[in-house]
């Protein structure tokens, strides 16, 4: 059995069981007991349960297992990171944003139900994920840091910001530490945010851990971005399940329209064999974690 073969079982598994779990944490619209809008759970099941990578749940998974975490422990954080990045893209598509009809190969939360519906989602898919990481019997002082860490990665100086940046740059060029900067928070912080949740599930890690998983959290965070503003130029609309061009279109600073394709590609690349330097320092069985990074780059869409 090659490497290749034991991961792509590893990703299947893990991304059945995040897809339950999302399923169980999300709300039942069709529950007679649920007073809410009947609308707005739908909606929220519709842009969270529509065939997303689960990259995030994935490295919360995988960080957790290497580190001695409890499997049943690593759900609610690998929901929690998959509900913020989930109402991150409803919020992104929506018209005062990117103004994107596609997501997932399907019509954006806006399309398939009205903007104030798609803007509703992602406020309630947001307190969902905060709700979901404080629903595990995991070690207080822990949590609490996950809770922290967390609200800090996708807020003003994280995912957040990031997406404001990216909104106040449109039509300018910035030079290559801002988009840098840029990418780190907008992408780069929640996926920093999900190595971070996987360790803290554990009972047995230390500063100097955490500090070595946040160097290979932050390359490929870095990384992803990047191929992901690669994938806008190369890749096509029904592989990547968005709109391909759409960068380019609204006039996006992006890594290929400042550096070039191909530099671009080589800064994606150079950031994961970083990302797998990072993780020799570790003392644990990582070949999860590097494979993860490895399909940061080879991904497709
Ligand atoms: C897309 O993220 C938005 C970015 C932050 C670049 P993903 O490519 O992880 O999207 P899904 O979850 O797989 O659809
Ligand atoms: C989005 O970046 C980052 C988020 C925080 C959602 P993009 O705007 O490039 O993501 P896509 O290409 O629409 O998925
Ligand atoms: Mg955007
Ligand atoms: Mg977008
Ligand atoms: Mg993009």
């Amino acid at each position: 059995m090659t490497d290749n073969f034991i991961l792509a079982d590893w990703i299947s598994d893990s991304q059945t069981r995040i897809e339950h779990a999302l399923s169980v944490c999300l709300p039942d619209s069709n529950k007679p007991s649920s007073h809410t809008s009947k609308r707005l759970a739908e909606a929220m099941r519709y842009s969270t349960l529509n065939g997303g990578k689960r990259l995030r749940a994935l490295l919360v998974y995988a960080t957790g297992e290497a580190l001695g975490a409890e499997l049943t422990h690593l759900d609610s954080p690998a929901c929690a990171v998959e509900l913020i990045h989930a109402y991150s893209l409803v919020h992104d598509d929506m018209p005062i944003m990117d103004n994107d009809d596609l997501r997932r190969g399907q019509p954006t939360c806006h399309k398939a139900y009205d903007e104030a519906t798609a803007l509703l989602v992602g406020d309630s898919l947001q307190t969902l994920a905060f709700e979901t990481l404080c629903d595990n019997p995991i070690n207080p002082i822990h949590q609490s840091l996950m809770v922290k860490t967390l609200a800090q990665q996708s807020g003003v100086f994280g995912m957040a910001g990031g997406q404001a940046i990216d909104l106040e740059s449109v039509g300018k060029t910035l030079n290559i530490d801002d988009l840098q900067s840029m990418h780190e928070l907008k992408t780069g912080a929640l996926i920093r945010a999900s190595v971070k949740l996987g360790a803290l599930t554990a009972a047995n890690i230390n500063d100097d851990i955490l500090t070595k998983l946040d160097n290979y959290a932050y390359c490929i965070g870095l990384a992803f971005q990047v191929q992901d503003d690669v994938l806008d130029v190369i890749a096509d609309t029904d592989t990547l399940g968005k709109t391909q061009g759409a960068d380019i279109a609204l006039n996006k600073p992006t890594y290929p329209a400042l550096l070039g394709l191909e530099t671009a590609q080589q800064r994606a690349i150079d950031l994961i064999d970083k990302a797998l330097t990072e993780l020799d320092n570790l003392p644990y069985n990582t070949q999860t974690l590097a494979a993860l990074a490895q399909f940061v780059v080879k991904r497709k869409n």
